[in-house]
């Protein structure tokens, strides 16, 4: 029961808590990878990512895969759910800019 209350409680929000906000630096790393980048984009690709990508399983963090591995995950994904071209961009810039902020940090 508890677990139902969190979970509504997470929908209602329209994203986990847990999911990171971009910052500046995120901006900036986005943008050597992503020339359109910006803090709108980022924030877009997270809301996109947190509406479309929790409907069957858990979100994942970014942080818990490679940019490659991102990349792949998201065409694997496309069988599953039908993404908007931008809607695929948006996404797929923010798990990938994510995922590089632990890049030092990340378990082997
Ligand atoms: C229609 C249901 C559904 C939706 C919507 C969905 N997924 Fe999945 N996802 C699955 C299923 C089923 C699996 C486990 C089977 C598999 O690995 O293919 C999975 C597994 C995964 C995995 C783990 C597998 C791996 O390659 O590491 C990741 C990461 C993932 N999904 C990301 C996403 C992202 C990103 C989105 C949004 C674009 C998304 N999912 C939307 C059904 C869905």
């Amino acid at each position: 029961m508890r677990f139902l209350v969190a979970c509504a409680a997470c929908l209602l929000a329209g994203a986990c808590a847990s999911l990171p906000h971009p910052n500046p630096a995120d901006v900036s790393r986005a943008q050597a990878r992503f020339p359109t980048a910006s803090m709108e984009s980022l924030e877009s690709g997270r809301s996109a990512y947190a509406a479309r990508c929790a409907s069957c399983h858990a979100l994942h963090s970014p942080q818990s895969r490679s940019a490659e591995q991102w990349l792949k995950a998201i065409d694997e994904m496309e069988k599953e759910v039908r993404l908007a071209p931008n809607e695929r961009a948006l996404i797929a810039q923010f798990l990938v800019t994510m995922s590089d902020r632990s890049i030092d940090k990340r378990m082997p």
